[in-house]
């Protein structure tokens, strides 16, 4: 089968490698009908994580079950499902609870919790940026999808990964009716949250970021969009929430935060928040931060640490809530919202391109080219 695999920092092709096949009883074959570039794998790609040269990355799968294990009940041949990015196995005690970010069977490594296709330090599962893709525990990861699965693609698709992760920032922001959000990043993932804020009942939602193509997109959907390129964005959300701040916040952009003119500064989202956040709100952070990160420009950077405002968050009790999104929380609930035509996430999909296209998808969404803000691979489109 084809696949997009990982070759060394900033380099990917398309090659052959062996078909992803059944292993165990609980497996599906799925074949990948859709699967999307994430700014998660952007991470990768750059060379900022541990991900093996020769793996290859895809962890926002869409497909048809073409084949099932024995040990499989519920799913059939010919079913289109969505994936949730976490690999889980449903009776682990994480997984009991509901916490199938934190599965501690398809982790192999005990000192680790969670899986993820595709993914550096997040197991063996392979991507699914690729003709095939194996899903173990499959009765308890696939999500099935209705007869609209090929004409709302780019919206079921988002189910995998962004649609759930905006949505969990804004579940553990607190997000209610009434609320003004602040969310850090227009990238997918700040939309998504953008979106979910919207769909919860925010008044008022107010997006940071520097790119218009993105901000505009933020401003489609109702958003208030702040360039941090052009003005203070703590001074802009003071100013929009009578000086008081907003009721809660997320963050959507994770440890390569920089200023406008590229420089990486890991703790800028963070103490932003702390400031534009009022007091007694709550922080939603969905953007990645790693344990360690020997590319930073930073000693303590390097070793995962931020400079973080504590002082100023404890001063004004503030929470925050962190880590990988449990998809499987949301995902059927945000699946019936796109069913009945109340949420549309593919607004934000720029491209649809064949998997061969994919290098020069990596290279320009990486370089968070104008007009590049969300890429959907299909490996059936011709090249
Ligand atoms: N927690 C999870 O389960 C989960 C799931 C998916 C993605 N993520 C993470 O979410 C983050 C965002 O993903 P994405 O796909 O939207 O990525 P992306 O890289 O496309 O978007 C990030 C956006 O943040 C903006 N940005 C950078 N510095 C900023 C700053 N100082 N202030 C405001 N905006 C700034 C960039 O301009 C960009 O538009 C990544 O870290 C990704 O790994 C987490
Ligand atoms: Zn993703
Ligand atoms: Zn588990």
């Amino acid at each position: 089968m084809r696949a997009v695999v990982y070759e060394g920092p900033r380099q990917v092709s398309v090659k052959d490698v062996p078909d992803a096949r059944i292993e165990r009883p609980t497996d599906a074959l799925v074949r990948i009908t859709t699967t999307n570039i994430c700014g998660s794998d952007l991470h990768m790609y750059e060379g900022r994580t541990d991900f093996e040269p020769g793996r290859w990355f895809g962890h926002e799968n869409m497909g048809e079950v073409v084949e099932v294990g024995d040990g499989v009940d519920k799913l059939r041949v010919g079913d289109q499902v969505v994936i949730p990015f976490n690999v889980a196995c449903g009776h682990c005690k994480n997984c009991e609870r509901g916490l199938t970010n934190y599965c501690l069977t398809a982790q192999p490594e005990t000192a680790f919790a969670g899986a993820a296709y595709g993914f550096a330090d997040m197991g063996p599962w392979a991507g699914g940026q690729a003709e095939l893709l194996r899903v173990p525990w499959a009765d308890f990861n696939c999500l099935r999808l209705g007869e609209d699965a090929d004409e709302r693609a780019s919206d079921y698709v988002m189910l995998a990964d962004i649609f759930p992760t905006g949505y969990h920032a804004t579940e553990m922001a607190g997000v209610q009716p009434g609320d003004q959000t602040v969310i850090y990043g227009a990238g997918p993932v700040g939309l998504m949250a953008a979106l979910s804020a919207t769909i919860r009942g925010a008044a008022k939602v107010m997006v940071v970021d520097r790119h218009p193509d993105r901000l505009a997109l933020a401003e489609s959907i109702g958003a208030i969009a702040i360039d941090d390129s052009e003005v203070d964005p703590v001074e802009a959300v003071l100013e929009q929430t009578m000086g008081l701040g907003a009721d809660n916040g997320c963050e959507c952009v994770g440890y390569q935060a920089h200023d406008p003119g590229g420089d990486e500064h890991p703790n800028l989202t963070m103490n932003r928040l702390v400031s534009s956040v009022r007091f007694t709100g709550r922080i939603g952070c969905v953007g990645v931060f790693v344990p360690q990160d020997p590319g930073a420009s930073d000693e303590l950077a390097k070793q995962g640490q931020l400079a973080f405002d504590y002082g100023m968050f404890w001063f004004k009790g503030q929470q925050l809530g962190s880590g990988q999104a449990p998809v499987k929380k949301y995902n059927r609930r945000l699946r019936d919202l796109i069913a009945e035509g109340r949420a549309t996430p593919s607004f934000i999909v720029s491209h649809e391109l064949p998997l061969d296209r994919a290098p020069e998808a990596y290279e320009r969404f990486d370089a968070r080219e104008d007009g590049w803000t969300k890429v959907v691979l299909k490996p059936g489109l011709a090249a």
